[in-house]
C-alpha cells in the first residue's frame, strides 16, 4: 500500500508503483479516520510512505513547524492506527521515504570534498520516529530511505535493500548509498589564533542565553561560563521564577555575574520574541544562544497519545524553529543545539525524544547553512548527576548497556572543542565499559571499515597533503602520443570497419541475423551462445547497429533487433583483406598487440561462444601473457598513461620522504593484472629501494598472481606480496598505507 501525503508525492509513488493500492491524503486525518481508510483498504503486508515535499531553500522556518502535522504526527497516526486494527500482532514491511533530510557531505575534511547539499530538516523528526518504532515492534520489517532533494528516483529501487531491524536510515546521493556512523575524534584542544592563544567561540563577560538554563546541563554550563569567562547568563523556563530558582542563582553569584531568570515559552514566537527585547534592553547584545530545553514525556507507541508526544516534540521542534526566527538578524558569535546520543540510539519508549533529536540535528545542519554565525550541534551521552534523568534508577539502567555519567569538566572541553574546531556536531558520551561493549549493547552500527570506521575530521593530518607538490612538479608531456595515435587513426578505422564486419560475418555462423527480425532471448537460446556471454554479445548488437547492420528496438534495453541486409557475408574475403593489410598494421606500436589479439580471438569466434573452446585458451595460450601484455605496455598509448601516473607516483614517495624520511612506504596496486604497470613501477622505485616497505601486487586472478611471482619475484626493489581482492587482507594494512594505484 502507497501512502502519499501531497499530490506530488502520491504521484511519484503511483507512477513507481502503479501495482500497488494507494491512499492520497492531506495531512489532517485523525487516527479514526486513518483506521477506517486502512481498513477499506483490505489487507496490507507492505506499507510505502512517502514524506510530503518540503523546500529547503525556501527559508521558511515556521512552515517548519506546520510540516510536522503531515510528517511526523502524520506518521504516529499512521501507527496507531495500524495498532488499533490490531496489525502490531502481525508481520509487516515498512519502507519509509524522506527526502534531504541528511547530510552526507556536511563536515569540511582534508579527505573529503566539501559539499555544500541543501537540507530540509522537515521531516528529519520522521526518522526517529520510524527507528523507536522499529525498536518496539521487532517483527515489522522496516526500511528507511532518505532520497536527495527534489524529485529524483535512485537507480536501484528502494524496496530492495535490506531491511534494518535498527530502523537506521540508509540516504542515496548521485545513486550511491550511505550510511551514518560514529566516528571517533581525538580532541586537541581549540584552533591557535594569531597570538597563539587557542581560539574559542566563548567571550570574556559575553552576554549567553540559555533556553532551560535553570535546568540541570544549563546550570552546570552557565557555571563554567561564569567562573570562566564572567559571563552574564541569562536563562529562559516556562514556569514562574521560584525558591529554588533564587537559589541557584545566588549560589552561582558567589562566582561571578548572578545569571538572570525569564519566565517565557520559548516554542512561542511572541514570548520569546518580548524576551530577546527584554533583555537586549538590559544587557545590550547577545552573544550567544544555548538552545538545552527538553520535556521528557516516555512512553511506548502503544501507551502514548498524540497530546504526550507532541509535547516530547515541541520542546524539540518548535523551539529550535522560533530561536532561529528571532535570532535571524542578530549577529550572534554562535548559537548552540543540546541533543542527544538518543538521535542515535532511537531507544523503544523514546519515540517522541528521538523525533525531537533527529529533527534538531538536521536544523543544526540547515540552519549552518543558512546563518553567518557558526551553528553546533553537541549529542550528548547521559548525565547521571545534573538533569532531567539524573535518577539512581536511571544510572544503573545506563550502566546495564554500558553508559556512565558525563561529568561536567570533560563536558565542558568537549564543548569547547565543539565550538573552536570547524566542526559542526559533535556525539561526546562516557562509557562503563569498553567502547566497543557499549556500542554492541546501544546497537550502534559500526563502520564496516573496523570498530569505529574512519577518525573524525578532528585527528590531525599525519601528513599535509602532496596534491599540490605533484602538481608543481609533474611536466605532461603528450605531444608524442599524440601524434604517434593520430598517424596511426586512417589504420584504426580500417581495423575497425573490418572487425566490425568479421564479427557480424562469424556471429552468422552461430546462426545470427539469418531471418529479418529476431528476438534477442530466443537468439541466445537458440545459437547456443553460452550464457557467460550475454553481456558481451549485448554490447556486440550495439556494435553493429551502430554500425548499421542492425535496427534495434526496445529503446535502452533492447529485446529484438531488424536485420538490414540478411545476406549472408563470406568470411573468407574478409580474411584476405585482414591479412593483405596485416604488414602495415603491425609496424606501428600503438596496433600491433591489439591486431594479434583481435585476429586471435575473432578466427575462433563460434567456438569460444558456443563453449568448444575456452576464450582464456586462445588470449593465454599455454599460461603465457605474452599475446596480453602488450595491450597494457610496449605501446606508446598505454606507455605513456603508465609513465604519467608513475612520476605523479614518485612525486608523491619523494615528497613522503622529505616529511618522514624513517617511515617505511607501502604501496598497494589494485588490479595490477599482468604487470604493465608494475614492471615500470619498478624500475622507477629502484632509487628508493631502502624506504620501500613494501609493494603489494594485488589482482583476483590467480594467473596473475602467479604470473608476477615468476616474473617480478626476484628481481624487484621490494618483496612483492600478493593476495586476492577479498579486502580483509588489506583493511588492516589500510592505516599505514601510502599510495595506491588503481
Ligand atoms: N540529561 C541528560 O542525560 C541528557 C542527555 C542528552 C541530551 N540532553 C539534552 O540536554 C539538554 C538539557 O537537559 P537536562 O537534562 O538539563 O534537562 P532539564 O534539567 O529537564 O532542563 C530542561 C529545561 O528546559 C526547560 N524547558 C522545557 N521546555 C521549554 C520551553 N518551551 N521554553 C523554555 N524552557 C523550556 C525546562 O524548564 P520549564 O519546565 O520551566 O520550562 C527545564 O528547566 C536538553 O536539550 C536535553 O535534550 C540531556
Amino acid at each position: 500500500m502507497l501512502i502519499g501525503n501531497d499530490p506530488l508525492g502520491y504521484k511519484q509513488l503511483t507512477a513507481r508503483y502503479p501495482q500497488a493500492v494507494s491512499l492520497l491524503l492531506d495531512g489532517n486525518e485523525s487516527i479514526e479516520q486513518l483506521t477506517e481508510l486502512l481498513r477499506e483498504a483490505g489487507p496490507i503486508e507492505h506499507l510505502i510512505w512517502l514524506a510530503p515535499t518540503t523546500l529547503a531553500q525556501d527559508g521558511d522556518t515556521d512552515g517548519m513547524i506546520r510540516a510536522q502535522q503531515g510528517g511526523v504526527l502524520g506518521c504516529f497516526r499512521l501507527i496507531k492506527a495500524l495498532l488499533a486494527l490490531a496489525l502490531d500482532q502481525q508481520p509487516l514491511e515498512w519502507t519509509v521515504i524522506t527526502r534531504g533530510v541528511l547530510t552526507v557531505f556536511g563536515e569540511a575534511s582534508s579527505r573529503h570534498q566539501v559539499v555544500t547539499e541543501p537540507v530540509a530538516p522537515a521531516h528529519a523528526s520522521v526518522h526517529g520516529l520510524i527507528s523507536a518504532m522499529a525498536k518496539e515492534y521487532s517483527h515489522w520489517r522496516v526500511r528507511l530511505v532518505d532520497l536527495p532533494e527534489g524529485d529524483g528516483w535512485p537507480n536501484l529501487d528502494p524496496l530492495l535493500l535490506p531491511a534494518d531491524p535498527r530502523g537506521d536510515a540508509l540516504a542515496c546521493r548521485n545513486d550511491v548509498w550511505y550510511r551514518q556512523y560514529l566516528a571517533p575524534c581525538l580532541p586537541l584542544g581549540g584552533a591557535v589564533g594569531r597570538k597563539g592563544k587557542v581560539e574559542s567561540l566563548y567571550r570574556d563577560g559575553g552576554v549567553y542565553l540559555v533556553i532551560g538554563g535553570a535546568g540541570g546541563i544549563g546550570r552546570l554550563w552557565s557555571e563554567y561560563l561564569i567562573r570562566t569567562r564572567g559571563a552574564q547568563v541569562i536563562w529562559l523556563g516556562r514556569r514562574e521564577q521560584n525558591s529554588q530558582i533564587d537559589a541557584t542563582i545566588a549560589e552561582l553569584a558567589k562566582l561571578g555575574p548572578a545569571p538572570r531568570y525569564i519566565s517565557a515559552d520559548a516554542s512561542k514566537y511572541a514570548a520569546l520574541q518580548q524576551a530577546v527585547i527584554q533583555i537586549s534592553a538590559e544587557y545590550g547584545r547577545i552573544h550567544g544562544v544555548i538552545h538545552a530545553a527538553i520535556q521528557l514525556e516516555d512512553q511506548s507507541l502503544a501507551r502514548m497519545d498524540q497530546q504526550r508526544f507532541t509535547a516530547g516534540l515541541v520542546a524539540k521542534v518548535d523551539v529550535c524553529v522560533r530561536l532561529a526566527e528571532v535570532f535571524e538578524h542578530q549577529p550572534l558569535d554562535f548559537m548552540l543545539l543540546f541533543s542527544s546520543l538518543q538521535s542515535f540510539t532511537k531507544s523503544a519508549g523514546q519515540s517522541n525524544y528521538a523525533a525531537g533529536c533527529t529533527f534538531k540535528n538536521a536544523f543544526g545542519h540547515y540552519l549552518a547553512q543558512h546563518r553567518a554565525y557558526p551553528v553546533k550541534v553537541i549529542n550528548w551521552g547521559y548525565w547521571g548527576h545534573v538533569g532531567s534523568v539524573a535518577s539512581e534508577d536511571y544510572r544503573r539502567r545506563m550502566a546495564e548497556v554500558g553508559l556512565g555519567s558525563i561529568e561536567g569538566e570533560q563536558a565542558m572541553a568537549a564543548l569547547e572543542t565543539l565550538l573552536a574546531r570547524p566542526l559542526s556536531q559533535l556525539t561526546f558520551l562516557r562509557t562503563s565499559r569498553r567502547l566497543s561493549d557499549t556500542f554492541s549493547s546501544l546497537e550502534l552500527p559500526r563502520h564496516p571499515a573496523g570498530p569505529f570506521g574512519e577518525y573524525g575530521e578532528i585527528r590531525p593530518e599525519a601528513y599535509p597533503s602532496l596534491i599540490a607538490r605533484m602538481k608543481k612538479h609533474l611536466v605532461v608531456d603528450s605531444k608524442g602520443v599524440r601524434a604517434t595515435t593520430q598517424q596511426a587513426e586512417a589504420q584504426r578505422a580500417t581495423i575497425d570497419a573490418l572487425q566490425g564486419r568479421l564479427l557480424y560475418s562469424q556471429l552468422q555462423q552461430l546462426g545470427w541475423f539469418g531471418r529479418e527480425r529476431e528476438i534477442i532471448a530466443e537468439m541466445k537460446q537458440r545459437s547456443g551462445l553460452m550464457s557467460m556471454y550475454y553481456r558481451w554479445i549485448d554490447r556486440s548488437l550495439d556494435e553493429l547497429a551502430q554500425r548499421g547492420y542492425l535496427h534495434m528496438e526496445g529503446g535502452n534495453s533492447p529485446t529484438a533487433y531488424r536485420v538490414i541486409n540478411p545476406q549472408p557475408l563470406a568470411i573468407e574475403p574478409l580474411w584476405t583483406e585482414w591479412e593483405a593489410q596485416k604488414p602495415d598494421w603491425l609496424e606501428q606500436a600503438s596496433l600491433k598487440a591489439e591486431v594479434i589479439l583481435a585476429e586471435a580471438t575473432l578466427r575462433v569466434l563460434p567456438e569460444i561462444l558456443d563453449g568448444r573452446i575456452a576464450a582464456t585458451d586462445i588470449i593465454f595460450p599455454d599460461s603465457s601473457m605474452a599475446m596480453v601484455e602488450g595491450i597494457y605496455k610496449y605501446n606508446p598509448v598505454s606507455d605513456f598513461f603508465n609513465e604519467v601516473l608513475l612520476d605523479a607516483m614518485v612525486e608523491f614517495v619523494k615528497g613522503r620522504l622529505e616529511q618522514s624520511p624513517e617511515t617505511p612506504i607501502l604501496i598497494l596496486e589494485i588490479g595490477a593484472g599482468t604487470g604493465g604497470t608494475s614492471a615500470r613501477a619498478f624500475e622507477k622505485l629502484r632509487p628508493y629501494q631502502r624506504q620501500i616497505g613494501e609493494y603489494c601486487y594485488t589482482d583476483v586472478s590467480q594467473a596473475f598472481l602467479m604470473h608476477a611471482r615468476q616474473a617480478y619475484g626476484l628481481e624487484t626493489p621490494t618483496s612483492v606480496i600478493s593476495f586476492s581482492m577479498s579486502t580483509s587482507l588489506w583493511r588492516s594494512r589500510v592505516s599505514r598505507l601510502v599510495v595506491m594505484i588503481w
